[in-house]
Parts: structure tokens; C-alpha cells; sequence
């Protein structure tokens, strides 16, 4: 899987967005290390607090797959317009849990896209506390 296949994954599913008060589509798409790819896109609410991320929609997908800690290698995410979207706060926080190396490709809608790496985004993280993390 190159990257441009993962910002082109990225891209299709962000048009399944529903995104109808920001009318901001976000599509995204989360590699594993045996190639899988796990897809979400924005899912917003009228009671907007209840809205979800595409971020957190490919890591749910990922997680109800049976996929962990350690399973994945690439994460694209694709916004609209010409900025490059990266990840909000929350989301680089649930991505570490799961992978705190992880590249992070951030595309715009024309395709074009910025490599950064979850360290970059997320510096100096909370990983969890002492006894706090139960495991499978
Ligand atoms: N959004 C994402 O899905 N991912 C991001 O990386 C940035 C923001 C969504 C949340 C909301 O539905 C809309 O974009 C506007 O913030």
C-alpha cells in the first residue's frame, strides 16, 4: 500500500461523511501492519457534542476488527479545501493509545498531503497511569 493509495482511501470514504452543520467532510483511513485498511469518516449530531471524528470512526472500526496496540503502521486523513487537515487534539489522543509512532499523512481535498508522525503532534503525551491499563 503506497501513500497515495491511503490519501486515496481517504479521500472516497470522505465523501460518505455526514457532515451537515460544519459541512466540513473528513475521511479516513487507518493501515494495519497486515494491510487491512479501516475506514471512517465525520458523523455529526444535531446535539453537536454527540458528533464523532473520522479518526475515531477508523479506530472503532479497527478495534471491532479485532486489531490492538502494535497493529498499525499508517493513518491518511483527508479534509476539504486546500489545507492540509490533521488531527484534532482528541484524536491524536486516542490514536497514541494505540500506536504513539504513528505516520500520519494530512490531505487536502485536491490530494495533496504533509507527512507527520504522531510524536510530532501529540509532544510530551499522557500514556496512561501506573496499574491503569487492562489488557486482553
Ligand atoms: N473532524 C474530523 O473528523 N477530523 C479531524 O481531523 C478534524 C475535524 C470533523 C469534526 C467535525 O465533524 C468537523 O470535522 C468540523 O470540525
Amino acid at each position: 500500500m503506497t501513500e497515495r493509495a491511503l490519501v486515496e482511501k481517504a479521500l472516497s470514504v470522505r465523501e460518505n461523511a455526514y457532515a451537515p452543520y460544519s459541512r466540513f467532510q473528513v475521511g479516513a483511513a487507518l493501515l494495519a501492519a497486515d494491510g487491512t485498511v479501516y475506514l471512517g469518516c465525520n458523523v455529526e449530531s444535531a446535539a453537536f457534542g454527540a458528533g464523532q471524528c473520522a479518526e475515531r470512526g477508523a479506530v472503532s472500526a479497527a478495534v471491532a476488527a479485532g486489531r490492538g496496540p502494535g497493529d498499525f503502521a499508517m493513518l491518511a486523513v483527508a479534509g476539504g479545501g486546500l489545507e492540509f487537515c490533521v488531527p484534532c487534539g482528541v484524536c491524536r489522543q486516542l490514536l497514541y493509545e494505540f500506536a504513539p509512532h504513528l505516520p500520519v499523512l494530512c490531505a487536502n481535498e485536491a490530494g495533496g498531503f504533509i507527512r507527520k508522525t504522531l510524536d510530532e503532534l501529540l509532544p510530551s503525551a499522557f500514556g496512561g497511569f501506573p496499574g491503569g491499563k487492562e489488557t486482553k
